[in-house]
């Protein structure tokens, strides 16, 4: 996590550092800082807290200088503080750094033992010392920094300046993503193409262990080895990376509005709407006949998802689907024939732990494939075949229209996974392709339920704790509107299979616990209803996400009813992601959180 950005420009960059690192909030937010060069002479302003605190603080002490380094920060190695914010510095040089630097400790000490002094308690500040420690001996900086890389473990990224060397920038990148941007006479380090959208549209990723020198004039990157090699240059449709939030108060808010809408270019994108069947433009290098066993990893939302697609593969496809957190799935070595196939799912495409497990499945020789929505993500490159979800950059740390159009991707995958094994007929798969299409279209009339939701938001707000239910596929749908609701209200929620309901959970219900039931009317509806008459007889109070035939059916007396409109079941999730949304969004900003921003998380996880 954390955002980094390093300009070598011709006029004062400080603002422009700070521009930069707005897009890359998402990342972390719990300090921010800048460095700059001033006729040879470095200087630094920091802030605990968001952007906002480090932008006053050089509204009143501006920096001067051309040259810049700015770092937004989740904090790993220590407290968010103004001391533990970065850019961290010597007399000599300013670094920024996103990721771990695992033997920060026994480098500390070697550093130590030869009477250097430490200021901050993170890993970091490590790097900044070694790194002076090399030029103190003679060297210079592209040669001091040759000599540090190689000692440092771990997965990071790192920007560089130095004391009276006002054209010069060091990048490096060793397992955490980093961009070089290309303008008139400047140039620029981000983390991601995001930031440095306002700048430029000419990027290059820089690829694993490569690390570059910049100067105004452009980069010189080096390989792992420290060989010259030249990376490829591609242009970014700026336009692409708008992150404005519209009319909307929130980006949440914002994203939650765009679904029908990006949910409608991913449909097609994979759906030959002429024909009524699914139409995969990406090439796979596998066939799904041949396929004996489908593994899904994921993590947060993303894993959510993935737990809805085992449902689609296993019934459409008859395809055995195991799923498991990244996590764990990276550790647990399990065995994958090379007749299966690895799925991972990731907004960020950065995620560390999908990423290992990425990595894991090819070193045992399966296929892989990866559905992730930045396209030029680690995740994208490593794979060995991506379908995109092209929901656009997604702001909100609570992932919302990422989440609608991976189940977009995810089922038009079942879909043609159902039709290559021979066990959907192209006439179910006709009614499943009509079904899709109506999506869009009711999104759009879920979102028109806002009104009602808001008012519904106000009776969860008071709540201490929240339950969610569902069966099939609104378990995982639970799942997700549980985690959506915690981790931007801060209430206490748990999503569970309805019918485990009387396994434990069931001694949680009274009357202060609002118990939101996801029940589309489906064929095992009524075993829901069961669970749902469970709670009633124990005083829970039910909120139902159903239609109308369903809560006809159940004929509960409920606290609410989401009525959402009639479709076909297999497409619920997607649709049913709009209330769960809206309420977990309108209770927190009822409640006054920062619903972009939640605290203590970051929209990129790129350390395990
Ligand atoms: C929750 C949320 C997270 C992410 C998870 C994976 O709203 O956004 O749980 O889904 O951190 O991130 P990606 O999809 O980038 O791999």
């Amino acid at each position: 996590m954390c955002g980094i950005v390093g300009i070598v420009g011709h006029e004062a960059v400080a603002g422009q550092v700070v521009e930069a690192l707005r897009r890359l909030e998402y990342r972390g937010y719990d300090s921010a800082g800048v460095a700059t060069l001033a006729h040879g002479r470095l200087d630094r302003r920091r802030a605990e807290g968001k952007l906002s605190n480090l932008e006053l603080r050089l509204r009143d002490e501006p920096l001067p200088g051309a040259i810049g380094i700015g770092h937004t920060r989740w904090a790993t190695h220590g407290r968010p503080n103004e001391t533990n914010a970065h850019p961290h510095a010597t007399a000599r040089l300013a670094v920024v750094h996103n990721g771990i630097i695992e033997n920060f400790r026994e480098l500390k000490a070697e550093l130590q033992a030869s009477g250097v002094r430490f200021e901050s308690e993170t890993d970091t500040e490590v790097v900044a010392q070694l790194v002076s420690a090399e030029m103190d001996k003679g060297l210079g900086p592209v040669e001091a920094v040759a000599a540090a890389l190689p000692r440092l473990r771990g997965a990071f990224a790192l920007g560089f300046i130095f004391t009276g060397y006002d054209d010069l920038l060091i990048g490096a990148r060793h397992g955490a993503p980093l961009a070089i941007g290309f303008g008139e006479g400047e140039t620029y380090l981000g983390s991601d193409a995001l930031a440095l959208a306002p700048f430029t549209e000419e990027i290059t990723y820089l690829e694993e262990g490569d690390w570059a020198v910049l100067t105004r004039e452009g980069a010189a990157i080096r390989d792992i080895d420290g060989n010259p090699v030249s990376r490829q240059r591609q242009r970014i449709v700026a336009q692409a990376y708008r992150v404005e939030k519209g009319n909307h108060r929130h980006f949440m808010a914002k994203e939650i509005h765009e679904q029908p809408e990006v949910v409608g270019r991913t449909l097609a994108h994979y759906v030959d709407l002429a024909n009524g069947r699914v139409a995969l433009p990406e090439a796979l290098p596998f066939d799904f006949k041949d396929l004996s066993r489908l593994s899904i990893t994921a993590c947060g939302t993303a894993y959510y998802a993935g737990l809805v697609a085992k449902y689609w593969f296993e019934s459409l496809a008859r395809l055995p689907v195991e799923i498991d957190v990244a996590s764990e799935a990276r550790y647990r070595e399990p065995p994958l024939d090379t007749a299966g196939l690895t799925l991972v799912i990731s907004q960020s495409g950065e995620t560390a732990d999908t990423l290992a497990s990425l990595r894991y499945a090819k070193s045992q020789g399966q296929h892989t494939l990866a559905v992730v929505n930045v396209p030029t993500s680690t995740i994208a490159r490593e794979a060995s075949a991506v379908v995109p979800t092209l929901a656009g950059p997604e702001i909100g740390v609570a992932s919302t229209k990422a989440f609608s159009c991976q189940l977009t991707v995810l089922l038009c995958l079942a879909i043609a996974a159902g039709r290559a094994r021979g066990t959907l007929s192209a006439e179910r798969e006709r009614e499943l392709v009509d079904a899709l299409i109506t999506v869009p279209g009711l999104m759009a009339d879920a979102t028109k339920l806002e009104g009602e939701i808001e008012l519904l938001a106000r009776e969860v707000s008071k709540a201490r704790d929240v339950l969610y239910l569902g069966r099939g596929t609104s378990y995982p749908m639970a799942l997700e509107g549980a985690l959506k609701l915690k981790e931007i209200s801060y209430i206490h929620a748990e999503g569970y299979a309805a019918g485990e309901l009387k396994h434990g959970p069931i001694a949680l219900i009274d009357e202060s616990v609002p118990v939101i039931v996801i029940a589309p009317h489906d064929a095992i509806f009524e075993k829901t209803v069961s669970n749902m008459q469970e709670v009633a007889a124990r005083g829970g109070r039910i909120i139902l996400i159903g239609d109308a035939k369903g809560a006809a059916a159940a004929g509960l007396d409920t606290m609410a009813t989401v009525t959402m409109p009639d479709l076909d079941p297999v497409v619920s999730p997607i649709v049913y992601a709009v209330p769960i949304q809206l309420i977990a969004y309108h209770t927190a900003v009822f409640m006054g959180k920062d619903v972009d921003q939640p605290r203590n998380l970051a929209k990129s996880v790129t350390v395990e």
